[in-house]
């Protein structure tokens, strides 16, 4: 169908093709139902790059990918590349693709679907209704600045290092992004860092102190150490409403924060860079945070709903259509009272595998829609 809203369609690997093929069939339905079409290519990433090219992400799949209005991501990575060199393995065809389309803002919202109390490790009252968004540096700190290596060291032993450095223009956009999300909800910001320990944390404070006294209006700031952060997540995670923090504690933050909602099948993520001047979007990209799972690939058991939510992201950040975004969220809570795959199986549930939970979320689309 022709449109202008063009999406790069990169399934990736493991229970990336599987969880995307799921996507297709929401996207098939949009433009059935709703005459929402988009302009799709598709491309390899990561190990499947890897075994045709060479690489794993090509300077074609690259280009494409910038040129899009949107990239829909799956997941990267399984052993099977345990052994190929560093700068060639999966992980780093995502990474150069963050980095070169600049992606710094990684917005990862950890919601407590009602259905899904039951799912956390942690009790009830602690997560039910719980409502957090993670907003995770993306292009800067110890995933990319320099110097990182690995140096012979000349007696038989080597030194690895890596950099967490971080300017201050860097700290202030994430900034902005921060309290722009906090101002869209309930108004707290949450800037977390190791100032205690580390001189990037002391910069990454001193600037997001400035920044909102110069431009915070309508925004609470507070400041945490990262470590406390992780222990405050799964203590009394309802006190946060947007953390904003560098790279690597984001990282290890979104995990722990996902599992506060039952799984690591459930978390959306959207990859923002700055918005183009004309159009006013950024460029984007959407990606489930729960990786190729390469125990339960190709066995039609990946529990597909943390694609659907990075596809309802898309609709609402890069092609404003809230009110099909509001329709798949909507449809995954409702499909969450009956069917489950096994990562969220509660007693009373009937088990699916991917193509079960597809079809409830898709039934539901259709109940809703009438
Ligand atoms: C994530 C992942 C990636 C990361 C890996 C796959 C490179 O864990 O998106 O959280 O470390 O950023
Ligand atoms: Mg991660």
């Amino acid at each position: 169908m022709a449109s202008n809203r063009k999406v790069m369609v990169l399934p990736g690997d493991g229970i990336g093709n599987e969880v995307m093929a799921a996507n297709m069939k929401l996207i098939d339905w949009l433009a059935k139902h709703r005459s929402l079409g988009f302009d799709l290519s598709e491309g390899l990433v990561g190990g499947a790059a890897y075994d045709v090219h060479g690489v794993p992400l090509t300077e074609e799949t690259l280009a494409d990918s910038m040129a899009s209005d949107a990239v829909l991501f799956g997941a990267v990575g399984t052993p099977k590349y345990d052994g190929v060199p560093f700068d060639v393995r999966p992980e780093a065809g995502l990474l150069r693709l963050r980095k070169e389309m600049d992606l710094f803002a990684n917005l990862r919202p950890a919601m407590v679907f009602p259905a899904l109390v039951e799912a956390s490790t942690l009790k009830p009252e602690v997560v039910s209704g719980l409502d957090i968004m993670i907003l995770r540096e993306l292009c800067g700190g110890s995933y990319f600045a320099e110097p990182r290596g690995i140096d012979d060291l000349g007696d038989g032993t080597k030194r690895g290092y890596d950099t967490n450095a971080y300017t201050t223009p860097e700290i202030q956009r994430i900034g902005r992004v921060g309290m722009d999300l906090a101002r869209k909800r309930n108004g707290r910001l949450t800037s977390v860092e190791k100032a205690n320990v580390m001189h990037s944390g002391v910069l990454w404070r001193e600037v997001m102190t400035q920044l909102h006294a110069a431009e915070g209006d309508g925004v609470e700031l507070s400041h945490m150490y990262a470590d406390n952060c992780a222990m405050q997540l799964v203590r009394n995670p309802k006190q946060f409403d947007v953390i904003v923090t560098d790279n690597l504690f984001g990282d290890l933050l979104s995990d722990c924060a996902a599992m506060l909602t039952g799984s690591l099948g459930m978390l959306p993520s959207a990859s923002l860079g700055t918005p183009d001047p004309e159009t006013g979007l950024p460029k984007a990209m959407y990606e489930p945070v729960h990786g190729s799972a390469p125990d339960i690939a190709g066995q039609g058991l990946a529990n597909p709903l943390a694609q659907f939510l990075s596809f309802a992201m898309m609709l609402r950040y890069s092609f404003d259509q809230a009110d099909e975004a509001d329709l798949v969220e909507t449809a995954v809570n409702n499909a969450l009272q009956s069917k489950r795959t096994g990562d969220i199986m509660a007693p009373g549930c009937e088990q699916t595998g991917t193509d079960g939970m597809t079809q409830a979320v898709l039934d539901e689309m259709d109940r809703l829609a009438r």
